[in-house]
C-alpha cells in the first residue's frame, strides 16, 4: 500500500510540473514515504531523513509522508526542526499545493481524514502488465498490536463505478493483472450498502483482465461466497493471504482478533476442499506481550500442520496508541529472536518441500518481465503465485500466458522451460 501511494504522489508531483531527479542532492524537496507497521520501518524513515540533514543548509524542504505523519502529527516538527511538511496518506492529493507553500517558507502539517483519500488513474504503469489499486481505505479493528487504524484513520470504501472505471483504463493501458488492496478487503463495501464479493464477480466481468489478486483478508471476515469464488471466478488468482498472527487462542484473545484457531483452521479447509492447488499464505507475530513458551509451541505446531507456502514471521513491537502498547513488552529481545528463527527455519523447510512438490508439473505462467540477473531469461508468476523462470522461446513476449515445465525449484522460486505444443 505505501508502495502504490509513492506512485500515486509521483504521478500527481508529475502532472503539477514537479521533476524528479535521481540524486537527493540535486532536489528542492525531499520526502520519505514512511511506514510505521512495526517500529524498525518508522526508524528507518527518520534515520534516512536524518542521513540527508546535512543537505539542509543548501535550501531544501524536507518531507514526511506516510503512516508516521498521520500518527505523530506537529509533534515531528518539535522534534525534528529540519522537517518541513508532515502530510498523512489520506492528503497526498494536496501535494501540490502544500508542497509550492512550503517552498515559500512554511511549515505544514497536513493529516487526518478526507472526504475523497482516492487518488484515480494515476498510476504511471510503463510496461507493466499488473497494477495495484486501492479498494478500501483505513481499518475499524483496532487489532491491540496495530497501528494502521491510527495510521491510515476509519474505513473508506472506493465506490465500484470508480474502482471499475479506473480498471477500464488500466486495461486500455495494457495491465492483464489487477490487485485489489485494503487492509481488510472482506469488509469492502460495508459503510457504502455493497460487499466483497459483488466487487469482485463484476471486476471479473471487464474484458482484458486475465488475472485479479486481492489482499488481505482478515479471517473473522470470511463469508463461504468467497470461498467459493475460488472455484467460480476463473480470473481469481488461487492465492489467499490469511493472517493467522498466532496459534494461541489465548494471545488472539489479547490481540483482539475475534477468531479462535479452529475458526482459523475451518476456513483452511474449506479453501483447501474448494480449490486443492490454492496458496495459502500467512503473517505470524511472535513474542507478543505474555506469549509463553506453550503459546509459541501452539503457533509452531499449527504452522507445521497447515503447511502455509509462504509465512511472513515479525517479531512484536510495541506501537503507539495501541493498546497493546500498554501490556508489558516482557518476552526479551533474545527470546523473540529465538521464536522468530524457529519458526522462519520451519517454513524455509516447508516451502522449500512443496516448491519441489512442482518438479515433472506444468504449470500456466503469465510473463511478467525479463530477468535482470538472467539474460535471456523471462519471469513470470503462476496462478496460485509461484514465481518462473524460464527461458525466452519463439514469439513469447510479456503479457503473454504460456505454459511451462518445471525442471527445478527453490524456497524463492521454480524453474523450467515453456512447452511446446
Ligand atoms: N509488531 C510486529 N508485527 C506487527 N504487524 C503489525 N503490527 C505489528 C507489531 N506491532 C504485522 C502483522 C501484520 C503485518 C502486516 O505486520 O503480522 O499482519
Ligand atoms: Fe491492523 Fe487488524 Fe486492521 Fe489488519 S485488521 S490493519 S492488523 S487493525
Amino acid at each position: 500500500m505505501n508502495f502504490l501511494d509513492s506512485e500515486k504522489l509521483e504521478t500527481i508531483l508529475l502532472k503539477n510540473g514537479f521533476e524528479k531527479v535521481d540524486n537527493p542532492e540535486d532536489a528542492d524537496v525531499l520526502i520519505v514515504n514512511s511506514c510505521s507497521v512495526r517500529k524498525h520501518a518508522e526508524d528507518r524513515a527518520f534515520g534516512y531523513l536524518n542521513s540527508l540533514k546535512f543537505l539542509k543548509n543548501r535550501g531544501k524542504i524536507f518531507c514526511l509522508y506516510g503512516c508516521t505523519a498521520n500518527i505523530y502529527g506537529s509533534q515531528i516538527i518539535e522534534k525534528y526542526p529540519f522537517i518541513d511538511v508532515v502530510c498523512g496518506p489520506n492528503k497526498i492529493r494536496e501535494s501540490p499545493k502544500i508542497l509550492k507553500e512550503a517552498l515559500n517558507g512554511e511549515k505544514i502539517v497536513c493529516v487526518g481524514e478526507s472526504d475523497n483519500p482516492f487518488i484515480e488513474d494515476l498510476i504511471n504503469v510503463g510496461g507493466k502488465i499488473s497494477a495495484s489499486i486501492s479498494i478500501t481505505k483505513g481499518c475499524n479493528n483496532f487489532c491491540s498490536y496495530c497501528v494502521v487504524p491510527f495510521g491510515r484513520g476509519r474505513l473508506m470504501s472506493r465506490s465500484p463505478q470508480s474502482i471499475i472505471d479506473e480498471i477500464k483504463r488500466l486495461v486500455d493501458k495494457g495491465i492483464k493483472e489487477i490487485i485489489l488492496l485494503g487492509q481488510n478487503v472482506n469488509e469492502y463495501g460495508k459503510d457504502i450498502g455493497t460487499d466483497f464479493v459483488s466487487l469482485l464477480e463484476k471486476i471479473h466481468q471487464i474484458d482484458g483482465i486475465l488475472r485479479i489478486r486481492f489482499l488481505t483478508s482478515h479471517p473473522k471476515d470470511v463469508p463461504e461466497k468467497l470461498i467459493l469464488s475460488f472455484r467460480d471466478l476463473p480470473k481469481l488468482c488461487k492465492h489467499f493471504h490469511l493472517p493467522l498472527q498466532s496459534g494461541s487462542d489465548r494471545i488472539l484473545k489479547l490481540m483482539n482478533r475475534k477468531y479462535t484457531v479452529s475458526h482459523y483452521l475451518g476456513i483452511v479447509e474449506k479453501v483447501r476442499e474448494v480449490c486443492p492447488d490454492i496458496t495459502i499464505t500467512s503473517d505470524i507475530i511472535v513474542g507478543f506481550p505474555t506469549e509463553s513458551e506453550k503459546d509459541f509451541l501452539q503457533t509452531y505446531k499449527i504452522v507445521e500442520n497447515v503447511k502455509f507456502d509462504e509465512l511472513f514471521v515479525f517479531k512484536y513491537s510495541p506501537r503507539p496508541k495501541t493498546s497493546a502498547s500498554k501490556l508489558p513488552d516482557d518476552v526479551g529481545k533474545e527470546e523473540k529472536e529465538r521464536r522468530h528463527r524457529l519458526i522462519y527455519n520451519l517454513q524455509q523447510k516447508i516451502t522449500e518441500q512443496i516448491n519441489k512438490n512442482y518438479i515433472g508439473k506444468i504449470v500456466e505462467v503469465l510473463v511478467e518481465k525479463e530477468s535482470y540477473k538472467k539474460k535471456g531469461y523471462f519471469i513470470g508468476k503462476t496462478h496460485n503465485k509461484k514465481t518462473v523462470l524460464f527461458r525466452k522461446e519463439g514469439n513469447v513476449k510479456i503479457g503473454d500466458i504460456v505454459n511451462v515445465e518445471i525442471l527445478n525449484s527453490s524456497i524463492h522460486f521454480l524453474s523450467g522451460r515453456i512447452c511446446v505444443k
